[in-house]
């Protein structure tokens, strides 16, 4: 079964007023996003499940904004997500806070804002955040992040959940960990949190986890343990392919998954961190055609934009459709790149195009998610501005 949804909506892209603007920038369709999140939200109260939008897809302070107002939660994983969480006013327990490797600043952040919980992935983090806890006269209030050993058939670079990668504790060494917990005073656990991987686009593994988690936690009733927050975490894909057939993904099938095959038990709260689900159709990078090359064997459309813009292609070998929003000329055949002096600065091999001229504008799609805030300035180059369809 397929997580994508049937509702058509087309974004249109103003392209007389992109013409004032500098490009490569980043444009958001703010209907697209508010429409998401009501569905998303929609989809979720129905099960009374809490949503906690992954900051780390996007941390545009207006999105932030957008997102916070629609009740929303935060998933952050550093220090920088929960100030740029706090400053945009997602109160601080709807915060949760994750990650392999946080900074003793950084729990102290936690821990001074009295965020919701901390999302605890291995026995040393437990303890020095015990002692942090301890210098503050708090308890930390935490959840164990664990590895449920699920495939979740999604790329390499993004999948999260098997046993040989670093997140997470493993199923065997549970028991450990909770000895240790029974010593540490100043850490209350409070729940359990999983995700196994990101742009899933089959239901399969989601419920696989399901079952796992089910299993888990009989195993634990039997410890007498039962705990009151489960999360699981985010993953949700969405349809890079065909973004105006499919700009909201199909979150009733998602949550459905989960209440089909995960009994609430009573005062359990569920917890949900999506993030390209939420953020991943609305945005768009926008660039301009530098030079249209044509090399002895290949086309080149040459972009104003590379890698420092965008660079899910060249490291997740992912694929954006890519529209010129200008030419209504017949196709040919092209290699989309961009201007930095490395090879793997390639949005696409051999696609198709209207033809194309220096000048035009074109549209790289589904850029809403791990887009803007992946950018850097590699080459020494200006980090893209953001623009929003309702204050253009
Ligand atoms: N929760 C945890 C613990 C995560 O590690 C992630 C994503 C999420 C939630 C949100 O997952 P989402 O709903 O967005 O799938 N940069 C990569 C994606 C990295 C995902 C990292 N973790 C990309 O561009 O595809």
């Amino acid at each position: 079964m397929q997580l994508i949804s049937a509702i058509s909506m087309k974004t249109i892209f103003p392209t007389a007023k992109f013409q004032q603007l500098r490009t490569p920038f980043y444009y958001y369709d703010t209907d697209l996003l508010n429409k998401t999140l009501q569905a998303a939200q929609s989809e979720a109260d129905s099960y009374g499940y809490h949503l906690h939008y992954a900051v780390k897809a996007n941390a545009n302070p207006r999105v932030l904004a957008i997102i916070r107002a629609a009740g929303f939660g935060a998933d952050c994983v550093s220090g920088g997500e929960i100030q740029a969480a706090l400053a945009a006013g997602f109160a601080a327990d709807k915060i949760v806070f994750a990650g392999v490797g946080k900074a003793d600043w950084e729990i102290n952040l936690g821990l001074d804002k009295d965020i919701f919980c901390f999302n605890v992935e291995s026995i040393p983090e437990l303890q020095v955040m015990d002692n942090l806890a301890a210098a503050k006269a708090k308890t930390a209030c935490v959840a164990l992040r664990i590895n449920p050993e699920v495939d979740a058939h999604t790329h390499a670079h993004i999948t999260t959940g098997k046993k040989e990668n670093k997140f997470g504790i493993n199923l065997d060494q549970l028991d450990s960990v909770l000895d240790v917990l029974d010593r540490l005073k100043n850490i209350k656990l409070i729940g359990l949190h999983f995700h196994i991987g990101s742009q899933l686009t089959e239901l399969e593994p989601f419920q696989a986890l399901c079952e796992r988690v089910k299993t888990l936690l009989a195993d634990l009733a039997k410890r007498n343990l039962h705990l009151e927050n489960i999360n699981f975490g985010g993953g949700l894909g969405i349809d890079y392919d065909n973004p105006n057939a499919h700009p909201i993904p199909d979150f009733g099938s998602y949550f459905k998954i989960f209440h089909d095959n995960f009994p609430v038990a009573a005062g359990q709260q569920i917890h949900f961190e999506p993030g390209r689900s939420i953020v991943g159709q609305c945005g768009s990078l926008i660039s301009k055609v530098l030079y249209v090359k044509e090399g002895s064997v290949k086309k080149f459309v040459i972009l104003d934009a590379g890698f420092t813009e965008l660079i899910r292609p060249a490291l997740y070998q992912a694929s954006h459709l890519i529209e010129n929003l200008d030419s209504h000329e017949p196709e040919e055949t092209y290699d989309v790149v961009g201007p930095i002096c490395e090879s793997s600065d390639c949005f696409a091999k051999d696609i198709q195009l209207p033809q194309t001229q220096r000048g035009e504008l074109i549209a790289l799609r589904s850029a809403g998610a791990y887009s803007e805030i992946m950018a850097s300035q590699y080459n020494c180059r200006q980090l893209p501005m953001a623009y929003f369809s309702d204050l253009l």
